[in-house]
């Protein structure tokens, strides 16, 4: 049954959190909390990230033209990204500043109850050592995990963003996906708004990042669900891609 514009327009809202019994959320319950990054088999192919000590070649740029400058970019130069300009990016997007306990990490981005209940997925079509296809971010080790190698990824990423065609034009592509449990476990059904308000963290810095390498990117939250989701290799129910955007030189 198709929702009605007021119970969209509800979602928007904290008034649910009014409806919601947090004696019997599954934290209260004493459920035990979900890992903060999701679980990889110990025989998966990763690759080592630049790490912030190493940056050689990101520019230092003043927050004030960063911010007055940024607006969205279709357009993209050939050149290819460096690894150490997707380590950067990754970085600023969803990487961990302090690591307080097994299931707290602060991160770049601010987050409801620090729950984090994002991935960030890459689809890779024209970076400097890395193979065409998609890679998952491992904030906690600050590695890439290989999810997939393949050859035709740009035309599934344009179909996927509904034709779209920068997008399949960019040298990588960041997608975030939501585990929403992660944000459930203590928030319940008052988890979702918030998953979508750390999102938009997460893009807005990216925005600003790019200035930092000459690269541009452009927010896309149109495209098919399915694709998408197929693409990654995500469930689509336990965990789906909410909001992605294509980076490239420019
Ligand atoms: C939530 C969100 C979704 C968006 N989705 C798309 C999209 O699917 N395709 C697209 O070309 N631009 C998309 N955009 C980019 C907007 O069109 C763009 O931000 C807007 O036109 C203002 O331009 P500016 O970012 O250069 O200021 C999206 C932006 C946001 C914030």
């Amino acid at each position: 049954m198709a929702l009605s514009r007021k119970q969209y327009r509800y979602f928007l809202k904290d008034s649910v959190r009014l409806t919601i019994d947090f004696n019997q959320t599954d934290q209260s319950k004493g459920l035990a909390p979900p890992p903060v990054e999701k679980p990889f088999s110990a025989d998966s192919r990763s690759i080592d990230l630049i790490s912030p000590d190493h940056w050689k070649e990101i520019l230092t740029i003043d927050l004030l033209s960063a911010i007055k400058n940024r607006q969205s970019h279709r357009q993209f130069t050939s050149e290819s990204l460096t690894l150490e300009e997707v380590s950067f990016l990754l970085w600023t997007t969803q990487g961990i500043r302090e690591r307080a306990s097994e299931f707290t990490a602060f991160r770049t981005v601010p987050s409801a109850g620090c729950r984090h209940a994002l991935e960030t997925y890459l689809c890779v079509l024209n970076v400097t050592g890395l193979e065409q296809g998609i890679y998952r971010y491992l904030p906690l080790e600050h590695q890439l995990l290989v999810v997939s190698q393949q050859k035709n990824v740009s035309a599934r990423i344009t179909a996927a963003a509904l034709n779209q065609s920068f997008v399949g034009k960019s040298a990588v592509t960041f997608l975030w996906t939501t585990i929403p449990y992660r944000m459930e476990w203590r928030y319940d059904i008052a988890a979702h708004k918030v998953i979508a308000l750390d999102a938009g963290h997460a893009c807005q810095n990216l925005y600003l990042s790019c200035a930092a390498i000459k690269a541009g990117t452009c927010a896309v939250a149109a495209y098919d669900q399915d694709l998408m989701d197929d693409l990654l290799g995500v469930d689509g129910e336990d965990e789906f891609t909410i909001y992605l955007a294509p980076v490239g030189k420019i």
